[in-house]
């Protein structure tokens, strides 16, 4: 089976990729049909309206049975998916895709680990929406900031390692960075700079690749993205020592994504959250640090 390619083909069918011989999954969904793929990779990032091709919602969760039916497939038995979602408003009312999400998965076989909460910061709208025009009580909408890290995992019953030891040079860096942010279930991370610029609507910022792949997987391991988009996962498992499978449906962004393999991603100013208890201040850590 081959590796460090990205196929452009539709990840509900992955016949390059054999059973179980995938050691982690970074995924990031389309989220319903809020944004038109094929029409930003023809180049009408500016002009693209949301919502082009909406299908009734209960299709979209069905594609989501399709998509993570043939993840659940590959993945090794003991190791671990992630799924980025986030909920949606549409004409007045939310979908909750994080939460439907966790009831499709666990129906096909996957176990339900934890979740991340995705915090990002300096992204979204600043204004108070809704409120600011009508304040009053039962007129409260929040500004949605958070995303999900839903992470799960196939067979908690068989061990992470396979029985192989980990040795010295595998260990975690535990440093102040780490217990002030990665350690905690809110992640803090802006969203990836200019995204339109670079040729994609909404890629991943490089942390949450970069961090997943040290966390979850180990040296020389595959690591699959089934919605690759222009490569940040890859990127991520070419800096870190890992090897990668991904598939995307636009060719275009295909193109990007290997036009850029060998460029390293550049992680952003570390931003945590100041816990705190009453007299005593936790100071805040300097750098994020990257050891494969
Ligand atoms: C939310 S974006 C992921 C972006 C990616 N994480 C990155 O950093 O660039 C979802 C991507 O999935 C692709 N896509 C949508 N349906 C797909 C399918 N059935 N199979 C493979 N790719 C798909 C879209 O073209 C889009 O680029």
């Amino acid at each position: 089976m081959d590796a460090d390619v990205i196929h452009c083909q539709d990840c509900s069918c992955m016949p390059q990729v054999d059973e179980e011989a995938i050691d982690l999954i970074i995924s990031g969904p389309p989220y319903w049909d809020y944004i038109d793929y094929a029409a930003y990779a023809a180049g009408q990032s500016r002009r693209c309206p949301a919502w082009s091709r909406q299908r009734p919602y209960p299709e979209y969760l069905a594609d989501l049975r399709r998509w993570y039916r043939e993840c659940f497939r590959v993945l090794r038995r003991g190791r671990y998916c992630v799924v980025n979602v986030g909920s949606l408003r549409w004409k007045g009312r939310c979908y909750p895709i994080p939460f439907h999400t966790v009831g499709v998965l666990e129906e096909l076989g996957f176990e339900f680990c934890y979740e991340i909460i995705w915090h990002k910061i300096a992204g979204g709208r600043p204004d108070a929406r809704v409120i600011v025009q009508h304040p009053y009580p039962g007129r409260y909408l929040p500004n949605n900031r958070t995303e999900y890290l839903l992470v799960f995992r196939k067979d908690s019953t068989t061990r992470f390692d396979g029985g192989v030891p980990f040795r010295d040079d595998e260990r975690l860096v535990l440093d102040r960075f780490f217990q002030c942010e990665t350690a905690n279930n809110v992640w803090h991370i802006m969203p990836a700079c200019n995204p339109l610029e670079r040729g994609h609507p909404c890629p991943f910022p490089p942390e949450i690749p970069c961090r997943l792949i040290q966390l979850l997987s180990r040296q020389g391991e595959i690591v699959l993205d089934p919605f690759m988009g222009i490569g940040t996962t890859a990127r991520a498992a070419r800096m870190l020592g890992r090897r990668f499978i991904g598939y995307e449906l636009e060719p275009a962004f295909v193109q990007q994504a290997l036009a850029n393999l060998d460029t390293p991603l550049r992680l952003r100013r570390p931003t945590t959250c100041a816990y705190q208890t009453e007299g005593k201040r936790v100071p805040r850590p300097k750098n994020e640090k990257i050891r494969g």
